[in-house]
């Protein structure tokens, strides 16, 4: 049987990932810090312990010989000191903990911040990267730090860089309907999108069929523009389409406020990280999932991916 230790398991893709991987008669075990979260997930037989990846005391005898681990703690909204704490601390800590335990790969899941703003070309795997945020410049010191330790023992570290991950549960209608989502500038920017579920299918075939030091898009069929996508999403779930804040603005009220939630009411809290990652221009290629590991996606496109939002949003929004 193949088993799976998933830290960040009680976050939203960790979570589809645990279910996924349940479904296909993995044994799954994982790490995250919601009580609440954990509960719910070890009704699937799932087993989730509680504990801090910042605190390396807290990550001793975690790793079994075998181990496929995915490692999605972090955020693209969070201040910049938990940013680092999550995105490289804690990174280095896994790394550290698992270094002797005879693992079987070790899946870092990361964001487009690497290639900062973008290409009007299509992004591959080949792109050099470009960041123009701490979270671009953490993720290439966390993917460093894994390449030293691939090259001198061996650690079976592989990287995917996920485009904007959407789906059922994100509450993304419920903030259209509140107006606590909006544009930045017209939303004329290229966004790659990946549905969670066929994130998770894209996560086990690098884990089981990925090459280590190699890097893994994680993006469906069809780059959007970010206006074409929310008017799609409103029109579909017949609420308002997203209002509009100048670029400018947005940029003096970061500088002004530092991490600010005025413009979104909370929905997600605006910093340079995520400014920076949603006014960037990404269209990325999923050729290599789809040629080398031969990925089959549930949802190719965000036009087949947002009507299993419209199913879902009794439940969750
Ligand atoms: N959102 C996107 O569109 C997007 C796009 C590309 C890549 N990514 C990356 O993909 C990953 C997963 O994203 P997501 O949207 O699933 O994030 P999420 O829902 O915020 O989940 C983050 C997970 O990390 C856990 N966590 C946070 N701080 C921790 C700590 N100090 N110690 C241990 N666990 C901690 C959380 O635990 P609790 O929930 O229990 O607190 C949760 O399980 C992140 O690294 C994110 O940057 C996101």
């Amino acid at each position: 049987m193949s088993q799976a230790l998933i830290f960040g398991i009680t976050g939203y893709a960790g979570s589809a990932l645990a279910r996924c991987l349940v479904g296909c008669g993995w044994s799954v075990r994982g790490i995250g810090r919601s009580e609440s979260a954990a509960s719910d997930l070890e009704h699937l037989g799932v087993e989730v312990e509680i504990a801090d990846v910042g605190e390396p005391e807290e990550l001793t005898d975690l790793g079994r010989p075998g181990d496929h681990v995915f490692y999605l703690v972090g955020s693209i909204s969070g201040h910049p000191d938990w940013t680092e704490r999550v995105g490289l601390d804690g990174v280095i800590n896994a790394e550290a903990a698992l270094a002797a335990a005879g693992i079987a790969s070790f899946v870092l899941v990361q964001t487009m911040a690497a290639y900062g703003e973008g290409s009007d070309e299509t992004i591959t795997e080949a792109t050099p990267p470009q960041p123009n945020s701490q979270l671009g410049r953490i993720s290439l010191f966390a993917e460093q730090h894994l390449r030293e330790a691939l090259n001198k023992r061996g650690f079976p570290a592989r990287f995917v860089r996920a485009g904007t991950i959407y789906g059922p549960g994100r509450r993304t209608v419920e903030a259209l309907r509140n107006k606590r989502l909006r544009m930045l500038g017209g939303g004329e920017n290229s966004s790659s999108r990946i549905h969670v579920d066929d994130l998770a299918t894209v996560l086990a075939a690098v884990a089981e069929r990925g090459r280590s030091g190699e890097v893994y898009l994680a993006v469906d069929d069809q780059p959007v523009s970010m206006a074409a996508y929310f008017d799609h999403l409103a029109e579909r779930a017949d609420v308002p389409a997203p209002g509009s804040t100048p670029k400018w603005l947005a940029r003096a009220m970061i500088a002004g406020f530092g991490l600010t939630s005025k413009l979104t009411k909370g929905h997600a809290p605006l910093g340079h990280n995520l400014y920076a990652l949603v006014t960037g221009n990404y269209e990325c290629s999923n050729a290599r999932i789809r040629d080398e590991l031969g990925v089959e996606l549930a949802y190719p496109t965000y036009v087949e991916g947002v009507e299993s939002l419209l199913a879902d949003e009794g439940k969750d929004d």
